[in-house]
């Protein structure tokens, strides 16, 4: 069960900063609209959940100028910042609430966006429930999510220096499309794509994990502070399987784009 007030409060503290760091995630809400289906599909309102500083919400405003635009996030700092954003303050509706129990009526919007928010909702099934719930008849689901490749280096360099769960888990492409058509969703299309960065060094990439407000929320992890020790020989163990000097780390990308069927 994962503490959905911790998490708010993680994303909260980390929504000043998040901008500064967040190239990936950019790049990645930017391909998404890529999947759209081309031809003249004009939905009357979007919700992006998960919606953090709003940069995704602005994009979706500039493809879909019509659109009247809902963000909703968990965390109430996120959506300061998002307040922030010029141009967005008067057209997108801001809620603080959770894509598990959306604050939203059944039927009321004509498309959903989701950029690397879901895997911080552990219940696909409840989160894609509640998709097909707010969406219209005919209504289209666009997500990106990490998939369960994301983060193996840190995760096994870990698992050689202590037996506490260090980095969180990630669902697998397949329980992804078993949640999307268990909920109902037709037309369902999900991909994914390996995408390595390198870093200078682990402390780059654990800095970087913590910036993004991206803490760890597993069921085994440790309640109290990691001994010097036991960080570094996950520090040796990382650089030992790494052939090349540089730290690499793995994120899979998942997309996913899925219609409610039309009545
Ligand atoms: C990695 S950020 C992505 C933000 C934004 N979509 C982007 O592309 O920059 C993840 C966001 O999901 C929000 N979030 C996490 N769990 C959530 C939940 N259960 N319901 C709504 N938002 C959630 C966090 O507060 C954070 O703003």
């Amino acid at each position: 069960m994962i503490d959905k007030r911790w998490v708010g409060r993680s994303f909260s503290r980390a929504a000043s900063g998040y901008d500064r760091v967040a190239a990936l995630q950019r790049q990645v809400g930017e391909g998404l609209l890529d999947r759209l289906p081309a031809g003249e599909f004009m939905p009357k309102s979007i919700l992006d959940l998960g919606a953090g500083t709003g940069y995704c919400t602005a994009l979706l405003g500039k493809r879909f100028p019509n659109s009247s635009l809902i963000a909703v996030d968990i965390a109430e700092g996120m959506l300061s910042i998002f307040k922030q954003r010029s141009g967005l303050q008067e057209k997108a509706l801001r809620i603080c609430g959770d894509g598990e129990t959306l604050p939203l009526r059944d039927g009321s919007v004509d498309m959903v966006y989701s950029n690397l928010a879901l895997q911080w909702c552990p219940d696909l099934s409840v989160v894609m429930g509640e998709f097909f719930r707010v969406l219209r008849p005919g209504g289209v689901l666009l997500f990106s999510t990490f998939g369960e490749a994301s983060l193996c280096e840190l995760r096994n360099a870990w698992a050689k220096a202590d037996n506490h769960s260090h980095v969180n888990t990630f669902a697998s492409k397949s329980a992804i499309e078993t949640a999307l058509t268990k909920a109902k969703f037709g037309d369902v299309s999900v991909l994914n794509e390996q995408c390595v960065i390198a870093y200078s060094s682990v402390n780059e990439l654990l800095c970087e994990l913590k910036k993004l407000g991206a803490h760890n929320i597993t069921m085994n992890r440790p309640r109290h502070l990691t001994g010097k020790g036991v960080f570094r020989k996950m520090m040796e163990a990382y650089a030992s399987a790494m052939p090349t000097g540089r730290i690499n780390a793995t994120f899979e990308i998942i997309h996913g784009l899925a219609r409610l069927p039309s009545n």
